[in-house]
């Protein structure tokens, strides 16, 4: 059975990255000149969470759901981060029909924030998949110079896409972990990509479940990796159950500027209003 994200979506999980994916996306959109977003592991662009996978997995009732109610309860202002993120997921909503219950994945989510000088590529393996997230992504607003979904290996077009001609790029990398060469896959598509474009952002996704071991595949994957290198995490549980997805982590090679600061005041906000227990962390495993 392959990955199927639509069981996944909104969840706390996609919360976390995908703020932070917006706030990548916001702090590169400090310089006027253009970069490349490249979402190697794309999805399907648009998830309805009242449909059949999303309510059978009821995960996004822990995730934007939480948010949203908790947000709407609340009389005080959220960081910019979070309801900036909120106000993309609302005119997403609006630009597909209205529906309360659609949630935009992260190449939706970029487009929506991308300039006239920023471009787009989004790489989904699934045929059927990336064929949807070519529909998703023709009925969105977009505002970039040029949008493209490509139906491949995201691991290698890492290899065929950079560097960008802009010499400027964030590229996210959100696998779903179900493989057993996964971490290999990984570390030889970082080590290829950085050997082409060595100063572009590079922000991986990962599940946290047992602390240790979270700890030790992070410095299997950062072995070799000499730029600066910055982890941001979200526990919604305590990382102690090797079972269960706790928290969400990303790794960061090369953050831009104060990006590390500016997580250190959204994430524990977003903790708080998904009633997290686990804790937020913001390190630099190498600066
Ligand atoms: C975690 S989901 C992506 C979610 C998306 N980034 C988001 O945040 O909305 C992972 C997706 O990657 C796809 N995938 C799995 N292996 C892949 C590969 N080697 N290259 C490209 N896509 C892949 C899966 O089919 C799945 O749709």
């Amino acid at each position: 059975m392959q990955y199927r994200h639509s069981f996944h979506a909104g969840n706390f999980a996609d919360v976390h990255k995908h703020i932070a994916v917006l706030a990548l996306i916001a702090a590169l959109q400090k310089k006027p000149k253009g970069f490349l977003f490249l979402d190697t592991h794309g999805g399907e662009g648009l998830y309805d969470l009242a449909g059949h996978d999303a309510r059978h997995s009821a995960e996004s009732s822990a995730g934007i759901a939480q948010l949203e109610s908790r947000l709407a309860q609340s009389a005080s202002p959220c960081h910019p981060a979070i309801r900036g993120y909120l106000d993309r997921i609302e005119s997403l909503r609006r630009a597909h029909g209205g529906s309360p219950h659609l949630y935009p994945g992260s190449p939706l989510l970029a487009a929506s924030a991308l300039r006239d000088v920023d471009s787009l590529i989004a790489v989904e393996s699934q045929a059927a998949i990336s064929r949807a997230l070519q529909r998703a992504l023709d009925a969105a607003p977009a505002t970039a110079a040029s949008t493209r979904v490509i139906h491949g290996d995201g691991y290698q077009q890492l290899k065929a896409l950079l560097p960008p001609a802009s010499r400027r790029g964030l590229i996210v990398i959100d696998p779903p972990y179900e493989s057993s060469d996964e971490e290999q896959r990984i570390a030889t598509g970082l080590a290829a990509a950085r050997l082409r474009f060595s100063t572009g952002v590079y922000a991986l996704w990962y599940p946290i479940k047992k602390r240790h071991d979270t700890d030790l595949w992070l410095a299997r994957i950062t072995r070799g990796i000499d730029c600066p290198q910055l982890v941001i995490e979200l526990c919604l549980r305590p990382p102690d159950n090797a079972a269960g997805l706790n928290g969400s982590g990303m790794l960061i090679l090369n953050p831009p500027w104060q990006f590390d600061e500016d997580a250190g005041r959204w994430q524990p906000e977003v903790l708080a209003l998904l009633g997290g227990t686990g804790g937020s962390a913001v390190r630099w495993l190498k600066s």
